[in-house]
């Protein structure tokens, strides 16, 4: 299973490609015995997280995500306390032990949905402070956010639009809502990089304008050929996204190593967290 940010080579030889959503409710129904994950390390555990029984391979195990590593589980526990009874959405760009301490998780295709869901008008959103800025913006609740970013997005500024828009004046854009908030209010839509492809596949616009990281232009490209993609920052690059190689793969393989296995106590609670998102959407 590979990421939409997942080099064009490695994309092109999973069985399936997908955004962070997708690739969990695919790890939960997968019939395999054995994943082998082309991410970074949480996605990786969440299909740990889902499916304990199976062995969970991850090529590269230095493979993160900086924005995941700006919330521990310890301070989490402390900002609960000082906010007591206020439900926590964590974005599965998250540790296990993060989503161990949170009520439900979402991603960027289901924020919205799942913080609407909740009864509470108040609510605690780690670690993405600009996916939190972003559901805020879209519905009328009150959310206290941590102060995580993702790097590679908040790279994104509104001028770098603001030059391509003049540059291609009939062309839509479509922003990630990791994207600062003064970035996604420019774009014509704010979806998951799945939604954008699906974006892309129904508008009958012929250029789009993309706001998000560099791998994506692969899928869009292969999977709407008729449709001319312009990357609004092209040197917008995950490196953890791309530490992924064939030649890594084939040697996991052999191997059966590096598995990502998530301690026991800690998955069964971060599995509640990620369960209670799946039925949400
Ligand atoms: P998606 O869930 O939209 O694929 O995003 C994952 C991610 O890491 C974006 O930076
Ligand atoms: Fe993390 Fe950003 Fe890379 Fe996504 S693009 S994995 S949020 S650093």
């Amino acid at each position: 299973m590979a990421h939409n940010y997942q080099p064009g080579e490695i994309q092109d030889v999973a069985d399936f490609v997908g955004d962070s959503l997708e690739l969990s409710q695919q790890a939960a129904l997968s019939q395999s015995d054995v994943i082998l994950f082309c991410g970074v390390h949480f996605m990786a555990e969440t299909a740990n997280i889902l499916s304990p029984q199976k062995t969970i391979l991850l090529p590269e195990p230095n493979a993160g995500c900086p924005m995941a590593d700006m919330v521990t589980a310890e301070d989490l526990r402390s900002k609960k306390q000082a906010l007591q009874g206020i439900p926590v959405v964590c974005y599965v760009n998250s540790s296990a032990a993060v989503k161990a301490e949170s009520d439900i998780c979402c991603t960027s295709a289901n924020a919205v949905k799942v913080v609407q869901s909740l009864p509470q008008q108040e609510i605690l959103f780690v670690p993405d402070q600009y996916l939190g800025q972003w559901v805020a913006s879209q519905i009328g609740k009150k959310l206290h956010l941590w102060p995580g970013f993702c790097p590679v997005h908040a790279g994104i500024l509104t001028q770098h639009i603001l030059e391509m828009k003049r540059d291609y004046p009939q062309a839509k854009v479509i922003t990630h809502p990791e994207c600062r908030l003064e970035v996604s209010q420019l774009a014509d839509a704010v979806p998951s990089t799945s939604g954008m492809l699906r974006y892309a596949k129904q508008t009958d616009t012929k250029q789009i304008i993309v706001g998000t990281e560099s791998g994506i232009i692969h899928r869009l490209q292969k999977e709407a050929p008729d449709k001319e993609f312009i990357p609004i920052k092209p040197q917008a690059r995950c490196p953890d996204m791309k530490v992924t190689t064939l030649d890594k793969i084939l040697r996991c393989l052999e191997d059966m190593q590096p598995q990502v296995i998530v301690p026991e106590d800690i998955r069964v609670r971060a599995y509640a967290a990620v369960e209670r998102m799946l039925q949400v959407v």
